[in-house]
């Protein structure tokens, strides 16, 4: 594709940068280093124009929001927490796949009084139990949510699972689903006017990459 003007896009290292890898390759952009072993935090491309920003999960929308990237990947669960304000989230990429639940140990109270659920998805576990007309204390951690209910923290996490192995793990159980997650594309809307020709073909040649990862 013809990318005329600069386009920086902010990602996570990882499993996410992994997933996103081809599907940019479907667009002929290739990464120069490897994150993993490089240890830079700018990547260059094969496209001249194209740079990779590769930050912390969380600051993905902060950066898009605010212009430092034109273009961001993001789990769904991140933009939930960050709002999505200045963003359009315009394609779900369909990876970093997983659900976010309820956890606890078997049989733990999903009611009643003085609920309390540590979480890091704040936003997301208090618009969970509001709609089920269930007043929680919420408790804001930063991870290894599943300690929280074996040691008397909290009765039930809200909490990312994939496999489930790490609840297995440590004698808790899912208890409620709240929602599919995975990875979108997200832009920053002042991005999406002043480039828009390249941004929406780059866009639309990553919706065919996601349409054919899917086949
Ligand atoms: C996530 C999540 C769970 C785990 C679930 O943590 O918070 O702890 O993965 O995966 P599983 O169901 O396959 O066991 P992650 O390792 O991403 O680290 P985090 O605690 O920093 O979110």
């Amino acid at each position: 594709m013809n990318i005329d003007k600069p386009i920086t896009i902010a990602l996570s290292k990882g499993r996410i940068y992994q997933q996103t890898l081809p599907l940019l390759a479907h667009a002929g952009i290739e990464a120069l280093d490897d994150p993993e072993s490089s240890r830079k935090l700018i990547l260059e491309t094969n496209h001249a124009l194209v740079k990779l920003l590769i930050i912390r999960a969380t600051d993905v929308p902060t950066y898009v929001q605010w212009g430092a990237a034109d273009i961001g990947v993001a789990g769904k669960d991140v933009l939930l927490e960050h709002g999505g304000e200045g963003l359009y989230e315009p394609l779900d990429l369909r990876i970093a796949r997983c659900r976010l639940m309820v956890a606890g140990r078997e049989g733990a109270r999903l009611s009643g009084e003085r609920l309390r659920v540590a979480t890091k998805y704040v936003n997301a576990a208090r618009r969970h139990f509001s709609a089920k007309g269930q007043q929680v204390e919420i408790i804001k951690l930063y991870g290894s949510m599943e300690l929280a209910p074996l040691v008397g923290l909290a009765d039930l996490i809200v909490d990312l699972v994939e496999s489930g192995n790490t609840l297995k793990a440590n004698g808790l159980v899912p208890l409620e689903h709240i929602m599919e997650i995975s990875s979108r594309l997200v832009v920053n809307k002042a991005a999406w006017k002043m480039k828009h020709p390249v941004v929406s073909e780059l866009l639309e040649v990553l919706r065919d990459a996601v349409e054919r990862q899917d086949d």
